[in-house]
């Protein structure tokens, strides 16, 4: 579990030497010098937590967050400071929501939460709270402080690949969380809740396209925990059918917002898990030598996999609608992609046009773990939330994330 990204720590003493304060070396016992550093501490820490809480309501007047006004939602968004979650922030905010970022900052980038800062500064829009949702007490505290009308839930590790590398650690942030998450906004009477899940939880269909009803097989522990959060989340519905839920199982989330005002990044540390726009762009800015794709012999056209791109201002707008749409008695699970599955060598050449960037592609052996075709069938979001992606041109798509990246070549 990523801690607290606030780590205080004792500087180790130079040279051998210990602490002394001037004037404290003859007349006063070692004990007495020991209570007066912890007072120095405390007081050092009080100042610290004032001066974050001062940073983190920044923005809007604490009272605003904490009291219900009329006319006026406002959404807990969990991993706000995160991707997905810092559009889903901005698209709210543009709606007129107000939005508190619950976020732990392990993945996220505070430059994103600045970013939204900066462009809704006025009171009572955002708040941002430093919070891990392991910390179960921390949570219950977020929601008897703030009058939260709905939840957001994006926090999450989601790497396949370090899942199967860690997988305790999927399930404590994946579906322990969850059920913190949920146990808090039963306790505070918070009724609404939507919850980011994945294609992940099918598994490997035998039959495409994806659609709610497919069987959910999990492969791997990202997909198996998100399966558990949202079994956990389905059972408490059962018995509390006031509850307004929707579950939304996502596909390849790609590109970013077409203002140019948030963009992907995740840590330079996740990218060996990485997801492939974020490999074409590395190999476009020349931060690795090329770009590897993994087997071209599968029974698809061109030998590569296939998936389902989803626009992340398009998932955005459906989380919206979904929260719109949610109700009493009827938990909604709806599958959230283009119904339309591209190659990867498609998604290479499109990275190859949209950056200018002729670089080298290197194709090899497929990897273990890797299905041939996932995409969805995206019918029932249409139909009942009215919703359909807008965002189909690849090379458009990705010519704007890369704008960003190349403004930000090092991330926020
Ligand atoms: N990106 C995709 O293609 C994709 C596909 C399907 C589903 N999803 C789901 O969408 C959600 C968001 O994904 P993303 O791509 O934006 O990831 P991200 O890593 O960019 O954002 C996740 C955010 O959650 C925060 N976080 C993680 N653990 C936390 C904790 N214990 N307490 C508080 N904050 C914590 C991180 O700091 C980060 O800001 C996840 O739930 C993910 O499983 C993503």
């Amino acid at each position: 579990m990523p801690g607290s990204p606030v780590v205080l720590r004792r500087a180790p003493a130079r040279n051998g030497r210990t602490w002394t304060l001037s004037g404290m070396g003859h007349g006063w016992s070692r004990q007495r010098a020991q209570v007066v550093i912890k007072m120095i501490v405390a007081a050092s820490l009080t100042g610290l937590c004032m001066f974050i809480l001062g940073q983190s309501s920044a923005g809007g007047s604490l009272d605003m967050f904490s009291r219900k006004e009329g006319g006026v939602t406002h959404v807990m968004v969990t991993g706000g400071a995160g991707y997905i979650g810092s559009h889903a922030a901005l698209r709210l905010l543009q709606d007129g929501y107000r939005v508190t970022i619950v976020d732990n900052l392990s993945r996220g980038n505070m430059g994103a939460v600045d970013m939204l800062r900066a462009l809704f500064p006025k009171p009572g829009h955002l708040q941002f709270l430093c919070v891990d949702l392991g910390d179960s007490q921390a949570v219950q505290e977020v929601f008897a402080k703030n009058a939260i009308d709905a939840v957001m839930h994006f926090a999450a590790v989601a790497y396949v690949g370090e899942s199967m590398a860690e997988p305790l650690r999927y399930y404590h942030n994946i579906t322990s969380n969850t059920l913190g998450l949920l146990e808090a906004m039963v306790k505070y009477d918070v009724k609404t809740l939507i919850y980011s899940s994945t294609c992940a939880t099918y598994g490997e269909p035998e039959t495409m396209p994806i659609t709610e009803i497919t069987p959910q097989v999990p492969i791997n522990p990202y997909g198996k925990a998100k399966k558990m959060a949202e079994d956990i989340i389905l059972d408490y519905s059962k018995i509390n059918p006031e509850l307004r839920v929707m579950i939304l199982r996502y596909f390849n989330v790609i590109g970013s917002d077409p203002k140019g005002r948030l963009g992907e990044a995740p840590r330079p540390e996740l990218r060996a898990h990485g997801r492939i726009s974020g490999a074409c762009f590395d190999a476009a800015m020349g931060q690795i030598p090329g770009l590897k794709v993994h087997g071209q012999d599968y029974k698809t056209e061109d030998g590569t996999c296939i998936r389902d791109y989803i626009h992340v201002t398009d998932l955005v707008d459906a989380h919206v609608k979904a929260l719109k749409h949610a109700m009493p008695n009827n938990v909604g699970i709806y599958n959230v992609g283009t119904g339309k599955g591209r190659s990867v060598k498609e998604f290479v050449e499109a990275c190859i046009k949209a950056t200018g960037v002729n670089m080298t592609v290197s194709y090899l052996e497929r990897r273990a773990g890797d299905y041939a075709e996932v995409y969805s069938d995206s019918s029932k979001i249409q139909r009942e939330l009215n919703w359909t992606a807008q965002h189909l041109d690849l090379t458009e798509t990705l010519n704007v994330a890369w704008k960003w990246r190349q403004a930000h070549p090092n991330g926020y």
